[in-house]
Protein backbone atom coordinates (compact mmCIF):
# COMPACT_ATOMS: atom_id res chain seq x y z
CA UNK A 1 0.00 0.00 0.00
CA UNK A 2 1.49 3.69 0.14
CA UNK A 3 5.03 4.18 1.13
CA UNK A 4 6.21 7.04 3.43
CA UNK A 5 9.47 8.48 3.81
CA UNK A 6 10.70 11.73 5.77
CA UNK A 7 14.03 13.21 5.83
CA UNK A 8 15.80 16.13 7.66
CA UNK A 9 19.27 16.62 7.42
CA UNK A 10 22.03 18.10 5.72
CA UNK A 11 21.94 16.24 2.13
CA UNK A 12 19.07 17.93 -0.05
CA UNK A 13 15.33 16.15 0.81
CA UNK A 14 14.88 15.37 -2.89
CA UNK A 15 17.63 13.13 -3.29
CA UNK A 16 17.23 11.02 -0.80
CA UNK A 17 12.94 10.89 -0.92
CA UNK A 18 13.73 10.07 -4.63
CA UNK A 19 15.92 7.43 -3.91
CA UNK A 20 13.68 6.30 -1.08
CA UNK A 21 10.62 6.39 -3.16
CA UNK A 22 12.13 4.17 -5.24
CA UNK A 23 13.38 1.11 -2.96
CA UNK A 24 9.15 1.12 -2.15
CA UNK A 25 7.85 0.88 -5.47
CA UNK A 26 7.39 -2.60 -4.77
CA UNK A 27 4.86 -1.86 -2.21
CA UNK A 28 2.69 -0.99 -4.87
CA UNK A 29 1.02 2.29 -6.29
CA UNK A 30 -0.48 4.64 -8.78
CA UNK A 31 0.95 7.80 -7.76
CA UNK A 32 3.42 9.76 -6.23
CA UNK A 33 4.92 13.03 -4.93
CA UNK A 34 6.94 14.75 -2.20
CA UNK A 35 6.99 18.33 0.03
CA UNK A 36 10.19 19.80 0.73
CA UNK A 37 11.56 22.73 2.84
CA UNK A 38 14.40 25.12 3.40
CA UNK A 39 12.94 25.75 7.06
CA UNK A 40 10.52 28.44 5.63
CA UNK A 41 8.77 28.04 2.77
CA UNK A 42 7.51 24.58 1.48
CA UNK A 43 6.74 23.47 -1.99
CA UNK A 44 4.82 20.11 -3.06
CA UNK A 45 5.48 18.47 -6.30
CA UNK A 46 3.29 15.42 -7.15
CA UNK A 47 1.71 13.70 -10.29
CA UNK A 48 0.10 10.17 -11.27
CA UNK A 49 1.79 7.62 -12.57
CA UNK A 50 5.45 5.81 -11.96
CA UNK A 51 7.76 7.81 -9.90
CA UNK A 52 10.63 8.04 -13.00
CA UNK A 53 8.31 9.25 -15.09
CA UNK A 54 6.77 12.03 -12.75
CA UNK A 55 10.65 12.59 -12.16
CA UNK A 56 10.70 13.27 -15.90
CA UNK A 57 7.83 15.26 -16.08
CA UNK A 58 8.13 17.18 -13.54
CA UNK A 59 12.00 16.98 -12.18
CA UNK A 60 11.76 16.51 -8.26
CA UNK A 61 15.33 17.49 -7.89
CA UNK A 62 14.33 21.58 -8.62
CA UNK A 63 12.38 21.48 -4.87
CA UNK A 64 15.28 22.38 -2.57
CA UNK A 65 16.06 22.24 1.01
CA UNK A 66 17.07 19.60 3.67
CA UNK A 67 13.42 18.91 4.89
CA UNK A 68 11.28 16.76 3.25
CA UNK A 69 8.13 13.77 3.05
CA UNK A 70 7.66 11.89 -0.03
CA UNK A 71 4.73 9.38 -0.79
CA UNK A 72 3.87 6.84 -3.28
CA UNK A 73 -0.56 5.73 -2.97
CA UNK A 74 -2.39 3.34 -3.97
CA UNK A 75 -5.65 4.70 -4.42
CA UNK A 76 -8.70 4.55 -1.65
CA UNK A 77 -10.55 7.37 -1.74
CA UNK A 78 -10.53 8.93 -5.39
CA UNK A 79 -9.12 7.37 -8.21
CA UNK A 80 -5.47 8.08 -9.29
CA UNK A 81 -4.79 11.90 -10.45
CA UNK A 82 -3.01 14.79 -9.85
CA UNK A 83 -4.94 16.29 -7.22
CA UNK A 84 -5.67 12.90 -5.17
CA UNK A 85 -2.11 12.69 -4.85
CA UNK A 86 -0.25 12.94 -1.82
CA UNK A 87 1.39 15.30 -0.01
CA UNK A 88 -1.62 16.98 0.84
CA UNK A 89 -1.87 20.70 1.89
CA UNK A 90 -4.07 23.09 3.80
CA UNK A 91 -5.68 26.18 3.07
CA UNK A 92 -2.95 28.17 3.56
CA UNK A 93 -0.69 25.37 1.82
CA UNK A 94 1.71 25.55 5.17
CA UNK A 95 1.27 22.41 6.10
CA UNK A 96 1.82 19.37 3.89
CA UNK A 97 0.65 15.81 5.20
CA UNK A 98 1.09 12.21 3.60
CA UNK A 99 -0.70 8.90 5.26
CA UNK A 100 -1.25 5.28 4.59
CA UNK A 101 -4.46 3.76 6.27
CA UNK A 102 -8.10 5.25 6.08
CA UNK A 103 -9.36 7.79 8.15
CA UNK A 104 -12.67 6.78 8.75
CA UNK A 105 -14.54 9.75 10.29
CA UNK A 106 -13.18 11.66 7.34
CA UNK A 107 -16.81 12.84 6.21
CA UNK A 108 -18.23 14.20 9.71
CA UNK A 109 -14.59 16.09 10.12
CA UNK A 110 -14.81 17.46 6.52
CA UNK A 111 -18.60 19.14 6.67
CA UNK A 112 -17.42 20.41 10.45
CA UNK A 113 -14.26 21.90 8.77
CA UNK A 114 -16.53 23.11 5.65
CA UNK A 115 -18.33 24.74 7.48
CA UNK A 116 -15.29 26.83 8.90
CA UNK A 117 -14.56 27.73 5.97
CA UNK A 118 -12.06 24.92 4.75
CA UNK A 119 -11.56 24.42 1.16
CA UNK A 120 -10.63 21.04 -0.06
CA UNK A 121 -8.75 20.49 -3.16
CA UNK A 122 -8.69 16.43 -3.57
CA UNK A 123 -10.99 13.50 -3.27
CA UNK A 124 -9.12 11.71 -0.11
CA UNK A 125 -9.89 11.39 3.63
CA UNK A 126 -5.79 13.01 4.31
CA UNK A 127 -6.66 15.97 3.25
CA UNK A 128 -8.38 16.38 6.47
CA UNK A 129 -5.60 15.90 8.58
CA UNK A 130 -3.41 18.92 7.05
CA UNK A 131 -7.11 21.08 7.25
CA UNK A 132 -6.98 19.84 11.42
CA UNK A 133 -3.92 20.91 11.81
CA UNK A 134 -4.33 23.86 10.41
CA UNK A 135 -7.01 24.88 12.74
CA UNK A 136 -5.55 23.90 15.54
CA UNK A 137 -2.54 26.15 14.61
CA UNK A 138 -4.55 29.14 14.41
CA UNK A 139 -5.46 28.69 18.42
CA UNK A 140 -1.55 29.76 18.66
CA UNK A 141 -0.76 26.33 20.82
CA UNK A 142 2.91 25.06 20.77
CA UNK A 143 3.17 23.37 16.86
CA UNK A 144 3.78 20.18 18.50
CA UNK A 145 0.49 20.55 20.86
CA UNK A 146 -1.74 21.66 17.77
CA UNK A 147 -0.40 18.53 15.86
CA UNK A 148 -1.34 16.44 18.88
CA UNK A 149 -4.83 17.73 19.67
CA UNK A 150 -5.33 17.55 15.48
CA UNK A 151 -4.36 13.72 15.37
CA UNK A 152 -6.64 12.99 18.32
CA UNK A 153 -9.78 14.00 16.35
CA UNK A 154 -8.69 10.97 13.95
CA UNK A 155 -10.59 7.45 14.09
CA UNK A 156 -9.35 4.77 11.73
CA UNK A 157 -5.67 3.42 10.78
CA UNK A 158 -2.65 5.93 9.97
CA UNK A 159 0.58 6.64 9.35
CA UNK A 160 1.11 9.76 8.98
CA UNK A 161 4.11 12.25 8.00
CA UNK A 162 3.77 16.04 8.53
CA UNK A 163 5.82 18.87 7.33
CA UNK A 164 4.57 22.81 8.63
CA UNK A 165 5.97 25.52 6.71
CA UNK A 166 8.89 27.32 8.89
CA UNK A 167 9.57 24.64 11.00
CA UNK A 168 12.98 22.76 11.40
CA UNK A 169 11.34 19.26 12.37
CA UNK A 170 9.10 16.73 11.25
CA UNK A 171 5.94 14.54 12.53
CA UNK A 172 4.88 11.39 12.55
CA UNK A 173 2.12 9.53 14.30
CA UNK A 174 1.50 5.75 13.82
CA UNK A 175 -1.96 3.66 14.16
CA UNK A 176 -1.87 0.12 13.03
CA UNK A 177 -0.06 1.19 10.11
CA UNK A 178 3.86 0.76 10.06
CA UNK A 179 6.03 3.39 10.09
CA UNK A 180 9.44 3.49 11.60
CA UNK A 181 12.53 6.02 12.57
CA UNK A 182 16.16 5.71 11.01
CA UNK A 183 19.14 7.15 12.98
CA UNK A 184 21.63 8.71 10.45
CA UNK A 185 24.98 8.75 11.31
CA UNK A 186 25.57 12.64 11.36
CA UNK A 187 23.05 15.18 11.78
CA UNK A 188 20.47 13.29 9.53
CA UNK A 189 17.32 11.57 10.77
CA UNK A 190 15.06 9.44 8.87
CA UNK A 191 11.63 7.77 9.11
CA UNK A 192 9.55 5.55 6.31
CA UNK A 193 7.13 3.16 5.97
CA UNK A 194 9.33 0.28 4.98
CA UNK A 195 12.85 -0.97 6.07
CA UNK A 196 14.01 -1.05 2.44
CA UNK A 197 13.55 2.74 1.89
CA UNK A 198 16.40 4.09 4.07
CA UNK A 199 18.48 0.86 3.92
CA UNK A 200 20.98 3.07 1.97
CA UNK A 201 21.53 5.37 4.77
CA UNK A 202 21.22 3.16 7.84
CA UNK A 203 20.29 -0.10 9.38
CA UNK A 204 19.58 1.50 13.14
CA UNK A 205 15.74 2.25 13.60
CA UNK A 206 13.35 3.03 16.22
CA UNK A 207 10.03 1.46 16.10
CA UNK A 208 6.88 2.88 17.58
CA UNK A 209 4.32 1.53 19.08
CA UNK A 210 0.68 2.06 18.12
CA UNK A 211 -0.90 5.50 18.84
CA UNK A 212 3.06 6.77 19.27
CA UNK A 213 3.26 10.66 17.81
CA UNK A 214 7.49 11.66 17.08
CA UNK A 215 8.88 14.35 16.19
CA UNK A 216 12.03 14.44 14.77
CA UNK A 217 14.96 16.72 13.71
CA UNK A 218 18.15 16.68 12.47
CA UNK A 219 19.73 15.69 15.89
CA UNK A 220 17.19 12.72 17.00
CA UNK A 221 13.68 12.14 17.94
CA UNK A 222 11.10 12.75 20.63
CA UNK A 223 8.19 10.05 21.39
CA UNK A 224 5.00 11.17 22.82
CA UNK A 225 2.77 7.90 23.64
CA UNK A 226 -0.77 6.99 23.01
CA UNK A 227 -1.17 8.55 26.54
CA UNK A 228 0.42 11.91 25.61
CA UNK A 229 3.57 11.28 27.76
CA UNK A 230 7.00 11.36 26.51
CA UNK A 231 7.99 8.51 25.68
CA UNK A 232 11.05 6.08 25.05
CA UNK A 233 11.20 2.84 22.36
CA UNK A 234 13.70 0.39 21.92
CA UNK A 235 16.48 0.70 19.13
CA UNK A 236 16.64 -1.74 16.30
CA UNK A 237 19.69 -2.56 14.23
CA UNK A 238 19.00 -4.97 11.17
CA UNK A 239 21.67 -7.15 9.19
CA UNK A 240 19.82 -6.17 5.75
CA UNK A 241 22.26 -4.81 3.33
CA UNK A 242 21.19 -2.56 0.59
CA UNK A 243 22.66 -4.94 -1.93
CA UNK A 244 19.60 -7.72 -0.43
CA UNK A 245 17.39 -5.30 -2.30
CA UNK A 246 19.28 -5.14 -5.63
CA UNK A 247 18.39 -6.90 -9.11
CA UNK A 248 21.88 -8.74 -9.50
CA UNK A 249 21.98 -8.44 -12.62
CA UNK A 250 18.38 -9.78 -13.24
CA UNK A 251 15.73 -8.40 -15.26
CA UNK A 252 13.22 -8.58 -12.59
CA UNK A 253 13.29 -9.07 -8.99
CA UNK A 254 10.48 -12.11 -9.08
CA UNK A 255 13.64 -13.68 -10.93
CA UNK A 256 16.03 -13.08 -8.96
CA UNK A 257 14.01 -13.90 -5.29
CA UNK A 258 12.98 -17.43 -7.72
CA UNK A 259 16.82 -18.57 -8.62
CA UNK A 260 17.66 -17.19 -5.15
CA UNK A 261 15.78 -19.96 -3.19
CA UNK A 262 17.98 -22.31 -3.17
CA UNK A 263 20.05 -19.52 -0.43
CA UNK A 264 16.98 -18.10 1.16
CA UNK A 265 15.83 -21.49 1.87
CA UNK A 266 19.20 -22.84 3.48
CA UNK A 267 19.13 -19.60 5.78
CA UNK A 268 15.11 -20.30 6.73
CA UNK A 269 15.65 -24.00 7.81
CA UNK A 270 19.16 -22.10 10.03
CA UNK A 271 16.15 -20.21 12.30
CA UNK A 272 15.29 -21.71 15.73
CA UNK A 273 11.83 -23.36 16.27
CA UNK A 274 12.12 -23.89 19.68
CA UNK A 275 9.76 -20.91 20.97
CA UNK A 276 7.68 -22.49 18.58
CA UNK A 277 7.81 -25.60 19.72
CA UNK A 278 6.77 -24.74 23.00
CA UNK A 279 3.89 -22.91 22.47
CA UNK A 280 2.50 -26.02 19.98
CA UNK A 281 3.69 -28.68 22.08
CA UNK A 282 0.93 -27.78 24.92
CA UNK A 283 -1.78 -26.57 22.59
CA UNK A 284 -5.36 -27.93 22.75
CA UNK A 285 -6.83 -26.08 20.09
CA UNK A 286 -4.44 -24.39 17.92
CA UNK A 287 -5.39 -22.38 15.00
CA UNK A 288 -3.07 -20.61 11.78
CA UNK A 289 -4.68 -17.37 10.29
CA UNK A 290 -2.98 -16.04 7.39
CA UNK A 291 -4.07 -14.39 3.88
CA UNK A 292 -3.08 -15.27 0.24
CA UNK A 293 -0.39 -17.15 -0.11
CA UNK A 294 0.65 -17.07 3.33
CA UNK A 295 -2.92 -19.03 3.59
CA UNK A 296 -1.86 -21.29 1.48
CA UNK A 297 1.44 -22.34 3.66
CA UNK A 298 -1.25 -22.25 6.55
CA UNK A 299 -3.46 -25.03 4.77
CA UNK A 300 0.40 -26.79 4.74
CA UNK A 301 0.67 -25.94 8.27
CA UNK A 302 -2.55 -27.46 8.91
CA UNK A 303 -1.63 -30.46 6.79
CA UNK A 304 1.17 -31.18 8.79
CA UNK A 305 -0.25 -31.06 11.93
CA UNK A 306 -3.56 -33.49 11.45
CA UNK A 307 -0.48 -35.85 9.91
CA UNK A 308 0.34 -35.78 13.75
CA UNK A 309 -3.45 -36.29 15.04
CA UNK A 310 -3.41 -32.33 16.14
CA UNK A 311 -6.22 -30.78 15.49
CA UNK A 312 -5.44 -27.39 13.84
CA UNK A 313 -8.03 -24.97 11.49
CA UNK A 314 -6.60 -23.16 8.99
CA UNK A 315 -8.86 -19.66 8.53
CA UNK A 316 -8.07 -16.78 5.98
CA UNK A 317 -7.50 -13.68 8.52
CA UNK A 318 -10.32 -11.97 6.82
CA UNK A 319 -12.65 -14.94 7.85
CA UNK A 320 -11.42 -15.91 10.91
CA UNK A 321 -14.13 -13.09 12.88
CA UNK A 322 -16.95 -15.20 11.18
CA UNK A 323 -15.62 -19.46 11.59
CA UNK A 324 -13.23 -19.50 14.89
CA UNK A 325 -14.61 -21.51 18.02
CA UNK A 326 -13.84 -18.96 20.61
CA UNK A 327 -11.72 -22.01 21.97
CA UNK A 328 -8.40 -21.69 20.21
CA UNK A 329 -5.54 -21.65 23.07
CA UNK A 330 -2.60 -20.84 20.38
CA UNK A 331 -2.72 -19.04 17.41
CA UNK A 332 -0.26 -19.35 14.34
CA UNK A 333 0.05 -16.21 12.29
CA UNK A 334 1.74 -16.78 9.00
CA UNK A 335 2.80 -13.53 7.46
CA UNK A 336 5.73 -12.18 5.06
CA UNK A 337 4.91 -8.67 6.18
CA UNK A 338 3.93 -8.91 9.34
CA UNK A 339 1.43 -5.74 8.39
CA UNK A 340 -1.50 -7.64 6.76
CA UNK A 341 -4.59 -5.91 8.25
CA UNK A 342 -6.87 -8.94 7.87
CA UNK A 343 -4.34 -11.08 9.55
CA UNK A 344 -3.66 -8.66 12.32
CA UNK A 345 -7.48 -8.12 13.13
CA UNK A 346 -7.52 -12.23 13.75
CA UNK A 347 -4.94 -12.27 16.28
CA UNK A 348 -5.99 -9.57 17.88
CA UNK A 349 -9.47 -10.91 18.10
CA UNK A 350 -7.60 -14.35 19.43
CA UNK A 351 -5.36 -12.53 21.90
CA UNK A 352 -8.45 -11.09 23.31
CA UNK A 353 -10.26 -14.32 23.89
CA UNK A 354 -6.97 -15.59 25.97
CA UNK A 355 -5.37 -17.56 23.23
CA UNK A 356 -1.41 -16.94 22.84
CA UNK A 357 0.08 -16.12 19.10
CA UNK A 358 2.70 -17.29 17.71
CA UNK A 359 4.34 -15.04 14.21
CA UNK A 360 6.23 -16.25 11.30
CA UNK A 361 7.33 -13.51 9.46
CA UNK A 362 10.28 -12.29 7.51
CA UNK A 363 10.15 -8.56 8.94
CA UNK A 364 12.07 -7.57 11.82
CA UNK A 365 9.80 -5.04 14.22
CA UNK A 366 6.89 -5.46 12.20
CA UNK A 367 3.82 -4.83 13.91
CA UNK A 368 2.96 -8.60 14.10
CA UNK A 369 6.10 -9.82 15.17
CA UNK A 370 4.88 -7.10 18.09
CA UNK A 371 2.16 -7.86 19.58
CA UNK A 372 2.61 -11.96 19.34
CA UNK A 373 4.23 -13.72 21.86
CA UNK A 374 6.64 -15.27 20.10
CA UNK A 375 8.39 -14.96 16.70
CA UNK A 376 9.82 -17.07 13.97
CA UNK A 377 11.40 -15.49 11.56
CA UNK A 378 12.08 -16.81 8.02
CA UNK A 379 15.14 -14.35 7.17
CA UNK A 380 15.23 -14.81 3.71
CA UNK A 381 16.11 -11.16 3.11
CA UNK A 382 13.67 -8.26 1.51
CA UNK A 383 11.25 -9.42 -0.84
CA UNK A 384 10.82 -6.91 -4.31
CA UNK A 385 9.02 -8.26 -6.50
CA UNK A 386 5.30 -7.57 -5.15
CA UNK A 387 4.06 -11.32 -5.41
CA UNK A 388 5.30 -13.53 -3.11
CA UNK A 389 7.93 -16.39 -4.28
CA UNK A 390 11.17 -17.11 -1.27
CA UNK A 391 8.76 -15.55 1.29
CA UNK A 392 6.29 -18.89 0.43
CA UNK A 393 9.20 -21.32 0.44
CA UNK A 394 10.72 -19.77 3.41
CA UNK A 395 7.26 -20.03 5.40
CA UNK A 396 6.95 -23.73 4.17
CA UNK A 397 10.47 -23.94 5.64
CA UNK A 398 10.05 -22.92 9.11
CA UNK A 399 6.44 -24.50 9.39
CA UNK A 400 7.93 -28.26 8.07
CA UNK A 401 10.63 -27.76 10.97
CA UNK A 402 8.51 -26.73 13.21
CA UNK A 403 6.28 -29.74 12.45
CA UNK A 404 9.42 -32.01 12.44
CA UNK A 405 10.92 -30.87 15.59
CA UNK A 406 7.05 -31.44 17.19
CA UNK A 407 6.91 -34.79 16.63
CA UNK A 408 10.61 -35.93 16.40
CA UNK A 409 10.67 -36.98 12.78
CA UNK A 410 14.24 -37.76 12.47
CA UNK A 411 13.52 -39.04 8.48
CA UNK A 412 11.42 -36.15 7.75
CA UNK A 413 14.15 -33.51 9.06
CA UNK A 414 17.18 -34.97 7.24
CA UNK A 415 15.57 -34.86 4.08
CA UNK A 416 14.46 -31.43 4.63
CA UNK A 417 17.64 -29.86 5.87
CA UNK A 418 18.79 -31.78 2.12
CA UNK A 419 16.26 -29.66 -0.18
CA UNK A 420 18.21 -26.45 -0.65
CA UNK A 421 20.57 -28.62 -2.55
CA UNK A 422 18.26 -30.40 -4.64
CA UNK A 423 16.39 -27.47 -4.89
CA UNK A 424 19.77 -25.96 -6.61
CA UNK A 425 19.81 -29.03 -8.94
CA UNK A 426 16.43 -28.69 -9.97
CA UNK A 427 16.09 -25.33 -11.08
CA UNK A 428 19.03 -25.46 -12.89
CA UNK A 429 18.13 -28.45 -15.04
CA UNK A 430 14.32 -27.66 -15.31
CA UNK A 431 14.37 -23.80 -16.49
CA UNK A 432 14.94 -24.57 -19.87
CA UNK A 433 12.04 -26.33 -20.59
CA UNK A 434 9.77 -24.21 -18.39
CA UNK A 435 10.69 -21.40 -20.93
CA UNK A 436 9.47 -23.28 -23.34
CA UNK A 437 6.15 -24.40 -21.88
CA UNK A 438 5.92 -20.72 -21.08
CA UNK A 439 6.15 -19.80 -24.52
CA UNK A 440 3.14 -22.01 -25.63
CA UNK A 441 1.24 -21.29 -22.54
CA UNK A 442 1.22 -17.25 -23.10
CA UNK A 443 -1.03 -18.22 -25.80
CA UNK A 444 -4.19 -19.52 -23.57
CA UNK A 445 -6.73 -17.60 -22.11
CA UNK A 446 -7.95 -19.83 -19.29
CA UNK A 447 -5.71 -22.08 -17.07
CA UNK A 448 -7.05 -25.18 -14.73
CA UNK A 449 -4.38 -26.47 -11.93
CA UNK A 450 -5.09 -29.35 -9.96
CA UNK A 451 -3.55 -31.66 -7.43
CA UNK A 452 -4.62 -33.59 -4.17
CA UNK A 453 -3.90 -33.81 -0.66
CA UNK A 454 -0.86 -31.40 0.12
CA UNK A 455 -0.22 -30.78 -3.50
CA UNK A 456 -3.62 -28.72 -3.31
CA UNK A 457 -2.47 -25.44 -1.94
CA UNK A 458 0.35 -26.02 -3.88
CA UNK A 459 -1.75 -25.97 -6.86
CA UNK A 460 -3.55 -22.38 -5.19
CA UNK A 461 -0.31 -21.05 -4.90
CA UNK A 462 0.34 -21.81 -8.43
CA UNK A 463 -2.98 -20.67 -10.10
CA UNK A 464 -2.61 -17.30 -7.41
CA UNK A 465 0.35 -16.58 -9.07
CA UNK A 466 -0.31 -16.72 -12.50
CA UNK A 467 -3.44 -14.95 -12.38
CA UNK A 468 -1.44 -11.65 -10.15
CA UNK A 469 1.11 -11.29 -12.86
CA UNK A 470 0.01 -12.11 -16.22
CA UNK A 471 -4.06 -11.03 -15.27
CA UNK A 472 -5.28 -14.54 -16.98
CA UNK A 473 -8.32 -16.58 -15.48
CA UNK A 474 -6.87 -19.24 -13.60
CA UNK A 475 -8.27 -21.18 -11.08
CA UNK A 476 -7.26 -24.05 -8.67
CA UNK A 477 -9.26 -27.14 -7.53
CA UNK A 478 -8.56 -30.46 -5.14
CA UNK A 479 -8.56 -32.86 -8.21
CA UNK A 480 -11.48 -35.00 -7.11
CA UNK A 481 -13.52 -31.77 -6.94
CA UNK A 482 -13.31 -31.44 -10.83
CA UNK A 483 -16.23 -33.65 -11.76
CA UNK A 484 -18.55 -31.70 -9.38
CA UNK A 485 -18.70 -29.24 -11.71
CA UNK A 486 -15.93 -27.42 -13.45
CA UNK A 487 -15.22 -30.14 -15.48
CA UNK A 488 -17.69 -28.67 -17.64
CA UNK A 489 -15.34 -25.69 -18.59
CA UNK A 490 -12.73 -28.21 -20.50
CA UNK A 491 -12.86 -27.70 -23.58
CA UNK A 492 -11.22 -26.94 -27.01
CA UNK A 493 -7.54 -27.60 -25.38
CA UNK A 494 -8.47 -25.52 -21.93
CA UNK A 495 -4.66 -26.04 -19.98
CA UNK A 496 -4.80 -28.09 -17.14
CA UNK A 497 -1.90 -28.46 -15.05
CA UNK A 498 -1.54 -31.59 -12.81
CA UNK A 499 0.67 -31.33 -10.30
CA UNK A 500 0.96 -35.41 -9.76
CA UNK A 501 4.03 -36.83 -7.49
CA UNK A 502 4.55 -41.05 -6.91
CA UNK A 503 2.80 -42.22 -4.18
CA UNK A 504 -0.25 -43.04 -2.34
CA UNK A 505 -2.30 -40.77 -4.20
CA UNK A 506 -1.24 -41.27 -7.66
CA UNK A 507 -3.84 -43.92 -9.35
CA UNK A 508 -6.30 -41.62 -8.05
CA UNK A 509 -4.37 -38.71 -9.21
CA UNK A 510 -4.07 -40.18 -13.14
CA UNK A 511 -7.99 -40.60 -13.19
CA UNK A 512 -8.64 -37.95 -12.75
CA UNK A 513 -5.96 -36.05 -15.46
CA UNK A 514 -7.72 -39.03 -17.95
CA UNK A 515 -10.97 -37.25 -17.25
CA UNK A 516 -9.69 -34.24 -18.19
CA UNK A 517 -7.98 -35.68 -21.44
CA UNK A 518 -11.55 -37.34 -22.32
CA UNK A 519 -12.67 -34.03 -22.47
CA UNK A 520 -10.44 -32.22 -24.74
CA UNK A 521 -8.00 -30.32 -22.15
CA UNK A 522 -4.16 -29.71 -22.90
CA UNK A 523 -2.51 -31.51 -19.64
CA UNK A 524 0.54 -30.25 -18.38
CA UNK A 525 1.91 -33.19 -15.80
CA UNK A 526 4.84 -32.16 -13.55
CA UNK A 527 5.69 -35.54 -11.71
CA UNK A 528 8.66 -38.05 -10.59
CA UNK A 529 6.86 -40.84 -12.38
CA UNK A 530 7.44 -41.66 -15.85
CA UNK A 531 3.95 -43.59 -16.67
CA UNK A 532 2.02 -40.18 -15.06
CA UNK A 533 4.11 -38.11 -16.65
CA UNK A 534 3.18 -39.33 -20.18
CA UNK A 535 -0.90 -38.65 -19.82
CA UNK A 536 0.55 -34.98 -20.22
CA UNK A 537 0.63 -33.30 -23.48
CA UNK A 538 3.36 -31.70 -21.96
CA UNK A 539 5.37 -32.42 -19.15
CA UNK A 540 8.03 -31.68 -16.41
CA UNK A 541 10.33 -33.91 -14.53
CA UNK A 542 10.19 -33.44 -10.97
CA UNK A 543 12.60 -34.78 -8.62
CA UNK A 544 11.51 -37.96 -6.27
CA UNK A 545 10.75 -35.97 -2.95
CA UNK A 546 8.70 -36.96 0.38
CA UNK A 547 4.89 -36.39 -0.24
CA UNK A 548 5.23 -33.64 3.01
CA UNK A 549 7.80 -31.71 0.81
CA UNK A 550 5.31 -31.63 -2.96
CA UNK A 551 4.66 -28.06 -1.76
CA UNK A 552 8.49 -26.89 -1.80
CA UNK A 553 9.33 -28.38 -5.05
CA UNK A 554 6.61 -28.20 -7.09
CA UNK A 555 5.80 -24.65 -6.68
CA UNK A 556 9.20 -23.47 -8.28
CA UNK A 557 8.71 -24.37 -12.22
CA UNK A 558 5.21 -22.89 -11.45
CA UNK A 559 6.70 -20.26 -10.13
CA UNK A 560 8.74 -19.87 -13.04
CA UNK A 561 5.97 -20.79 -15.54
CA UNK A 562 4.15 -17.75 -14.42
CA UNK A 563 7.19 -15.17 -14.40
CA UNK A 564 8.09 -16.56 -17.87
CA UNK A 565 4.73 -16.01 -19.38
CA UNK A 566 4.50 -13.04 -18.02
CA UNK A 567 7.42 -11.95 -20.15
CA UNK A 568 5.93 -13.26 -23.34
CA UNK A 569 3.23 -11.06 -22.25
CA UNK A 570 5.16 -8.01 -21.84
CA UNK A 571 3.99 -7.44 -18.47
CA UNK A 572 5.87 -6.28 -15.49
CA UNK A 573 6.02 -9.11 -12.91
CA UNK A 574 7.49 -7.21 -9.98
CA UNK A 575 5.07 -4.60 -10.12
CA UNK A 576 1.60 -5.95 -11.31
CA UNK A 577 -1.57 -3.89 -11.39
CA UNK A 578 -3.63 -2.96 -8.58
CA UNK A 579 -1.29 -4.96 -6.16
CA UNK A 580 0.29 -3.77 -2.81
CA UNK A 581 3.00 -5.93 -1.26
CA UNK A 582 1.25 -5.23 2.45
CA UNK A 583 -2.03 -4.64 2.49
CA UNK A 584 -2.69 -2.60 5.64
CA UNK A 585 -6.69 -2.22 5.01
CA UNK A 586 -9.35 -4.27 6.09
O1 LIG B 1 2.34 -10.11 3.96
P1 LIG B 1 1.39 -11.25 3.94
O2 LIG B 1 2.05 -12.57 3.77
O3 LIG B 1 0.48 -11.26 5.14
O4 LIG B 1 0.48 -11.02 2.68
C1 LIG B 1 -0.66 -11.79 2.44
C2 LIG B 1 -1.14 -11.60 1.03
O5 LIG B 1 -1.54 -10.28 0.82
C3 LIG B 1 -0.05 -11.97 0.00
O6 LIG B 1 0.39 -13.28 0.16
C4 LIG B 1 -0.60 -11.79 -1.43
O7 LIG B 1 -1.54 -12.79 -1.70
C5 LIG B 1 0.53 -11.74 -2.44
N1 LIG B 1 0.12 -10.91 -3.52
C6 LIG B 1 0.92 -13.08 -2.96
O8 LIG B 1 1.78 -13.05 -4.04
Amino acid sequence: MCGIIGYIGHRQAAEVLLHGLSQVEYRGYDSAGMAVSNGKDLRILKDQGKLRDIHAKHNFLQLEGGIGLGHTRWATHGPPCERNAHPHYDCSKRVAVVHNGIIENHRALKAELEKKGHKFSSDTDTEIAAHLIEEELKQKKPVDSAVRSALSRLEGTYALGILIAGENRLFLARRHAPLIVGRGKSDEMFFASDIPALLGYTRDFILLNEGDMAQIDSKGVKIWGADGKEASRPPLHVDWTPQMAQKMGHDFFMLKEILEQPITLASALSADVSEGVKLLSGAKRPAIVACGTSYYAALVMQYLLHKQKREAGAYLGSEYASWHTGQEDVVVAISQSGETADTLSAIRLAKKEGAAVLAITNVVGSTLSREADATLYIGVGPEVGVVATKTFTGQLAIIYKLAYSLSGDKKGMDALLQSPAMVQKMLDSIRPAVRELAKLMSKRRNFFFISRGIGWPCALEAALKLKEITYLHAEAYAAGELKHGPISMLEDKVPVIAIAPSGALAAKMESNIRECKARGASLVVLSDDETIRKEGEHALVMPKVSEDLVPLFYILPLQLLAYYMTIELGRDPDQPRNLAKSVTVE
